[in-house]
């Protein structure tokens, strides 16, 4: 079977330059023989995390989804904007979900469902840098979660509004291979994984 990846958004916004690029990404890791499935976080309607919710509802049967998107996957491949230099709350807030949800059947429990998960990070962003700022704190984040981050391969895609053609292609050669490069050391991780623990 392919290896499988889930490509995660960090941002939901109509004409979002970081959708444009998970979508560039996924024909790219689709090129190299995976399996792809995008997830839309703004789809899970997920509200705000707040204690006083989860002690009175529990966690939102929606973060299961997420888990459940994320055990079938072989890797995960998050392309996020940053926010003053920090990831999107669109993110944070659907991780901190995941993270307090207990194994239910067999869902496992969020942490559970992460641990050990390759995970790759592309941002994109007009300004000049890409959202490059936000992947350190990204990486120390995510450590709570995936024990496997792609290091050291990550790509902020910077002046992101004039990267794209009409067909949402990306338009330099460059950018191309540089995001093919992070999407095939994410597949080769993934698929070592997944070798080791068939034998
Ligand atoms: C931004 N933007 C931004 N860009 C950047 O490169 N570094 C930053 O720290 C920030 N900070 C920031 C904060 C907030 C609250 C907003 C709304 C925006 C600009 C951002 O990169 C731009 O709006 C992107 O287009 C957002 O990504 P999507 O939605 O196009 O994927």
């Amino acid at each position: 079977a392919p290896v499988s990846l889930l490509v995660i958004p960090g941002s939901s916004r109509t004409g979002s330059l970081n959708l444009r690029l998970a979508r560039a990404a996924s024909r790219i890791a689709e090129a190299q023989g995976a399996s792809v499935h995008l997830l839309d976080l703004r789809a899970l309607g997920l509200p705000l995390y707040d204690g006083d919710i989860e002690a009175s509802e529990g966690v939102p049967e929606r973060a299961g989804e997420l888990i459940d998107a994320i055990v079938a996957a072989d890797a995960v491949l998050l392309v996020t904007p940053e926010y003053n230099g920090f990831p999107t709350p669109l993110v944070v807030n659907a991780f901190d979900w995941l993270s307090r949800a207990p194994a239910s059947g067999a869902r496992p429990a969020g942490l559970k469902a992460t641990a050990g998960k390759p995970v790759g990070l592309l941002s994109a962003s007009p300004g000049p840098l890409g959202g490059l700022r936000s992947m350190n704190y990204l990486r120390q984040y995510l450590q709570m979660a995936f024990a496997m981050l792609v290091h050291p391969r990550q790509f902020a895609l910077s002046r992101a509004d004039q990267a794209f053609d009409a067909a949402g292609e990306l338009k330099e050669e460059k950018a191309r291979e540089t995001v093919g490069g992070v999407v095939a050391s994410l597949l080769e991780l993934a698929s070592a994984l997944r070798a080791a623990r068939a034998t």
